[in-house]
C-alpha cells in the first residue's frame, strides 16, 4: 500500500487531543501515517472546538489559511472534525470550496470510508449523525509520539447537564459511557507501549457508568489502580454535584491516584450558579472541598471561571473573587462569558460589556497569580516526585546555568506542578535516561507558570506514588 501522509491540527480542548489519537488510528489501515509538515500532507484534519467564541474563530482563521495551501496542492484532502463541524455541518462545504469532508463527533469511526471515497471519486462528503449509543468502543487508538509517557483514555463522552452557557451537551450529544473492560485493555496496551500515567477523560467524569448500570467511577479508578506498570492516575473534569464521598475517599485510598482534582465551580455567586444551571450551591461546594481537604490535606485543586455572564453585578463578580480567596486555588482557567449558538444563556438579557468583562477577567488572574505565587514559596525546600515527561530547551539560568537555550528536564508533580531541573548532572544528553522514570527534585526555584529544582534521587531511588516528603531546606 502506498505511503500517504496525514496532518492533524488539533484546536481545543483535551476531549479533542484523544479524538486526534483516534483520527490517526482509524486511518493508519489506509496507509496514513503522521506528519507536522502541512505543505507535504495528503490529508489534513482540523479538529475543532466550539466551547468559547475565541476558539470556533481560531478553528475558522486556520481554515481560511488552509484555502491557499490546497491551491499550491489541488489533490490535497481537507477534514473538519470536531464540535464546529457538529454544528454548522453542510454550511463549511458551503462557506469553504476548498473543503472536503465535514464529520462530526460521531463520525470518527465512518471516516476511512468517507475518506477512501473522497480519494477515489473527489466528492464531497458531510456526516452530522449522531447516535445515543458509544461507536468508539474499539481501542483503536493512534501511535504514541517517541518517548510519551503520559496519555488520554476516554471513558465517556457526551454531556447531560445542559449548564446554560455551554454548547457541549448540543454537539457531542448525550451522555454515554466505555464498557470498563475496554478502557482497562485500552490502558494495559498503553502501558506496554511505555506509558506510565494516564488521564481518564470525561466531561463528567463523576457520572461514569451511571446510565447504563456499569459500575461506579470510583469502582472503575480501583481497578485502574490495579494495573502493573501504571504508576500514576489523573482525571477530569469533574461536576461538583456528583462528586461523591466516595469518590472523595478514593484520594485517601488509591497509591497510584494523583493529588489533584479539577474541580469546575465557574461562579461564586448562588444566583448566578442558578442561572447557570449548575444544580449546586456555594455553600455545597465549600463542603465537598473541605471534605476532599480532610481526605487529603495536600490534594491540589483548580478550577474553571466565567467572568460576566448575562446579568453578573458587581456584587456578585466579588462574590466569585472571595470564593478564590477562600479556596485558595492552584491554579484556575478563567474564560470571559461569550454566546454559543444554541446555549439558552445566549438569549438571557443583561449582556455585559465586554471592556467590563476583560477587567474582570484582569483583575481574577491577578487575584489568582498572587495566590499562585503564595503556594510556589511555600514548596520551596521541600522534595517532590516527578514523573520526568522529557527535555526542553531553557533561558533559565537557574535550570541551565549557561543560560543558552540548554537542555533541562521537565517533569509533573502528583499535584499536577510543572518542574524543571538541570540536565547536567551526569545525566545530559541521555533522553532515555530520565525520561518515563519518577525523580525525587527538590525544589528551589519557583516562576510564573512553573518550579525549577535540583535532582537529589533518581530515576531507580524514586518513589513513584504517595511518597512525598518534606525535607528541611
Ligand atoms: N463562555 C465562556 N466560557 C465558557 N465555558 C464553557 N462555555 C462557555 C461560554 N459560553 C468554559 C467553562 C467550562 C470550560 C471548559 O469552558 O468554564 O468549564
Ligand atoms: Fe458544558 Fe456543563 Fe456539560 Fe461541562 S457539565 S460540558 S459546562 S454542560
Amino acid at each position: 500500500m502506498k505511503s500517504k501522509l496525514l496532518h492533524i491540527s488539533t484546536i481545543g480542548c483535551q476531549m479533542n487531543v484523544y479524538d486526534a489519537d483516534q483520527i490517526a488510528g482509524v486511518l493508519a489501515p489506509l496507509g496514513y501515517t503522521g506528519t507536522d509538515a502541512i505543505e507535504t500532507a495528503d490529508l489534513v484534519v482540523v479538529n475543532t472546538c466550539t466551547i468559547r467564541e475565541k476558539a470556533e474563530q481560531k478553528a475558522f482563521s486556520f481554515l481560511g489559511r488552509l484555502a491557499k495551501i490546497k491551491a499550491a496542492n489541488p489533490s490535497l484532502i481537507v477534514a473538519v472534525g470536531g464540535c464546529v463541524a457538529q454544528q454548522e455541518g453542510q454550511a463549511i462545504l458551503k462557506r469553504m470550496p476548498h473543503v472536503d469532508l465535514v464529520f462530526g463527533t460521531h463520525a470518527i469511526f465512518r471516516l476511512p470510508e468517507m475518506v477512501r471515497r473522497i480519494e477515489q471519486t473527489r466528492c464531497r462528503l458531510v456526516d452530522v449523525r449522531m447516535s445515543d449509543a458509544i461507536d468508539s468502543d474499539s481501542a483503536l487508538v493512534g501511535p504514541l509520539a517517541p518517548g510519551q509517557v503520559s496519555a488520554f483514555v476516554t471513558i465517556m463522552r457526551g454531556c447531560d447537564n445542559f449548564c446554560t452557557y455551554c454548547v457541549v451537551p448540543h454537539v457531542r450529544g448525550r451522555e454515554a459511557s466505555r464498557h470498563p473492560d475496554r478502557i482497562i485493555e485500552e490502558i494495559r496496551m498503553r502501558v506496554d507501549q511505555g506509558v506510565r500515567e494516564v488521564t481518564l477523560l470525561g466531561q463528567n467524569v463523576n457520572s461514569y457508568g451511571n446510565k447504563e448500570g456499569l459500575c461506579s467511577f470510583s469502582e472503575l479508578l480501583e481497578r485502574v489502580n490495579d494495573i502493573p506498570g501504571l504508576g500514576r492516575i489523573r482525571f477530569t473534569t469533574s461536576h461538583p454535584k456528583d462528586l461523591s464521598d466516595d469518590l472523595i475517599g478514593a484520594f485517601g485510598r488509591l497509591k497510584k491516584l494523583c493529588r489533584h482534582i479539577h474541580l469546575p465551580v465557574q461562579s461564586g455567586d448562588d444566583e448566578i450558579l442558578r442561572r447557570m444551571n449548575r444544580r449546586y450551591t456555594r455553600a455545597a461546594y465549600m463542603d465537598k472541598v473541605a471534605r476532599l481537604r480532610v481526605q487529603c490535606p495536600d490534594i491540589a485543586i483548580t478550577s474553571d471561571m466565567i467572568v460576566g455572564f448575562p446579568g453578573e453585578t458587581d456584587r456578585q463578580f466579588q462574590a466569585t473573587l472571595d470564593l478564590i480567596r477562600t479556596v485558595r486555588y492552584d491554579g484556575l482557567f478563567a474564560f470571559m462569558y461569550s454566546d454559543r449558538p444554541s446555549a439558552p444563556a445566549t438569549a438571557f438579557s443583561g449582556k455585559i460589556d465586554e471592556r467590563v468583562k476583560k477587567a474582570r477577567l484582569q483583575t481574577l488572574l491577578d487575584l489568582q497569580a498572587g495566590i499562585t505565587a503564595e503556594k510556589y514559596q511555600a514548596m520551596l525546600g521541600q522534595v517532590r516526585t516527578v514523573l520526568v515527561e522529557g527535555t526542553s530547551r531553557s533561558l533559565d539560568h537557574f535550570t541551565n546555568p549557561a543560560g543558552d537555550g540548554g537542555l533541562q528536564w521537565t517533569g509533573r508533580t502528583s499535584s499536577n506542578h510543572i518542574v524543571h531541573f538541570p540536565a547536567d548532572e551526569g545525566n545530559s544528553g541521555d533522553k532515555e535516561l530520565l525520561t518515563g522514570a519518577f525523580a525525587d527534585i527538590m525544589i528551589e526555584t519557583a516562576h510564573a507558570h512553573s518550579l525549577g529544582g535540583r535532582l537529589i534521587q533518581g530515576p531507580m531511588g524514586a518513589t513513584p506514588e504517595k511518597g512525598e516528603k518534606t525535607i528541611a531546606a
